[in-house]
């Protein structure tokens, strides 16, 4: 089957199968892990906005009671690079301490979000933290922070769809396809 592609997609990366099935297999080892958990002290944390498709499908495809919050961060950017500063914009609703949390992030890029997350729960003494990453761009890594569920390790390109976007657009592309470089080297 063809997809038409918008005009600033150059191809798809991962098509809507590929994310589907990793997702639930995802799912089935989180569930096997977590098993046991009572509901109230499970806890996802989506990281708002990108994660909230992924963090849909994973939660639904749980068989482990649980609940889902989320956070919202920004970070600091330059015109042309990241500074590394990350922002807490909107905190969690649910307090984590003594939780079993489980942070739902869509990709690890140079790895300051994520390193930002680690050290804002962990002060916060949960039961447990571990990670859930859809994506990850190893050639982009700049501070070592380890996942525990890694969807796909994806090339050095900007990507879009489920969830991710670019000035705010793509998110609800059922696929996950690189820009065209051309888009965003400006
Ligand atoms: P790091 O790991 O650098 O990641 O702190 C920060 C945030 O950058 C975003 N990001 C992307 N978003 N397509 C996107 O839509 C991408 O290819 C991409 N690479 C990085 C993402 O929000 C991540 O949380
Ligand atoms: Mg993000």
């Amino acid at each position: 089957m063809t997809v038409q592609l918008p005009d600033s997609v150059d191809y798809v990366l991962l098509d809507e199968g590929t994310i589907q099935n990793r997702v639930q297999e995802l799912a089935t080892q989180i569930s096997r892990d977590y098993e046991g958990i009572h509901n109230e002290d499970f806890l996802l944390v989506g990281v708002l906005k990108g994660s909230f498709i992924f963090l849909a499908d994973l939660s639904r495809c749980l068989t482990v009671p649980h609940r889902v919050d989320f956070i919202a961060l920004s970070s600091y950017q330059d015109k042309a690079e990241t500074t590394g500063a990350v922002r807490l914009i909107m905190d969690t609703r649910e307090d984590v301490t003594e939780r079993h949390v489980l942070i739902v992030e869509d990709i690890l890029d140079t790895g300051y979000t994520l390193q930002y997350l680690y050290r804002l729960f962990e002060a916060r003494q949960p039961a447990s933290l571990r990670t859930a990453v859809l994506l990850s761009k190893p050639d982009r890594h700049e501070v070592a922070v380890s996942i525990d569920y890694l969807g796909f390790s994806i090339p050095d390109v900007w990507v879009v769809g489920y969830g991710l976007d670019f000035a705010d657009r793509f998110r609800t592309l059922p696929y996950i396809g690189a820009l065209k470089p051309r888009v965003y080297e400006k």
